[in-house]
């Protein structure tokens, strides 16, 4: 059954809404200490291009991890599949988004995937164009294109925010040009991952995104191709096996569809072939997943039979 109305939605979130008191907002990036932890929003977006919502969905949020999925799109784009994989492996990992273990770990020194941190800025540094700027631009072309919406842009404010204080993430970019991954100036590399981590939209704007997805590349409504089918299916791949990170395998069994989380509380889900998925709930649990959007998300499989497996 497809998901009918905001007024059900409403009561789903109403249900999920009690979680947030359990969890925290991210504070290791100092902007995002503001966010407000009671909050939680969802927009769902159908290839006919109906919505329905509930919670305030207007309210902005910066992409975080969910523009690895995106980054990772137009790198394959740019380069093409055989050329990423030699920079990044295709396999999920049992550690945290920004551990550095299996970097040493491994017997070829390249991060297992393209979601945890140090795949993320391997796939960044693959993206093509003569400058930061140009390179930061086409990743915002792009993006506008998927959302439909020329307005995208980002905040200043949580892109220095996490520069300034990004020492882990740069640790891990020396790891890798020690061991010839990256081979880009280290202070340039993290300026552009961190403006596209801090790439602004609201829950509808994820939901367009996640119905791309879900449609195999195609915007349903102009029936325009935005991305090369084979990239779509390996960017759904990912979001299943590594998109809520050490958390993916439960995420699987629980839920079913393929999605990518934020440390801002963002969730972009894409149901294949029905629906695409934007949530936001600030308030995180202890592996850095939106804790009351991943049981919106559990609550809303089961009533709608979205789970693919
Ligand atoms: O690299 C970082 O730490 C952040 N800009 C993104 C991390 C993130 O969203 C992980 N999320 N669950």
């Amino acid at each position: 059954m497809p998901c009918q109305s905001s007024e059900q939605l409403n009561e789903l979130v109403l249900k999920a809404k009690k979680f947030t008191k359990q969890g925290k907002v991210a504070d290791y990036i100092p902007a995002l200490k503001k966010a407000n932890r009671d909050e939680l929003s969802i927009a769902i977006y159908h290839p006919d291009g109906t919505c329905i919502s509930a919670g305030d969905i207007q309210q902005k949020i910066t992409l975080q991890s969910i523009s690895k999925v995106l980054t990772l799109a137009l790198a394959l784009t740019d380069c093409g599949e055989a050329e990423v994989f030699k920079r990044v492996g295709y396999e999920p990992t049992g550690d945290p988004f920004n551990s550095i273990v299996k970097l040493e770990t491994n017997k070829v020194s390249k991060p297992l995937n393209p979601m945890i941190n140090a795949g993320a800025l391997a796939v960044t540094h693959m993206i093509k164009g003569k400058s930061i700027e140009e390179r930061f631009g086409r990743l915002l072309t792009f993006i506008r294109e998927l959302t439909g919406n020329s307005g995208i842009s980002y905040s200043k404010e949580v892109a220095v925010s996490e520069f300034e204080t990004s020492h882990l993430n740069r640790s891990l970019c020396y790891f890798m040009k020690q061991h010839g991954v990256i081979n880009e100036e280290v202070e340039g590399l993290m300026d552009l991952y961190t403006k596209q981590c801090a790439i602004e939209m609201d829950c509808l704007d994820l939901a367009r995104i996640g119905l791309v997805f879900a449609m195999d590349g195609v915007e349903p409504k102009t029936e325009k191709r935005l991305l090369p089918a084979y990239v779509a299916r390996i960017c759904k791949t990912f979001m299943v096996t590594c998109g809520m990170y050490n958390a993916s395998g439960e995420f699987a069994i629980r839920v079913g569809i393929p999605a990518k989380s934020g440390v801002s509380g963002g969730i972009m889900g894409a149901v294949p072939n029905r629906f695409g998925i934007g949530i936001f709930g600030a308030a995180l649990d202890e592996k850095g997943n939106s804790i009351a959007g991943l049981k919106l998300l559990e609550m809303l499989s089961v009533e709608y039979s979205l789970n693919m497996f």
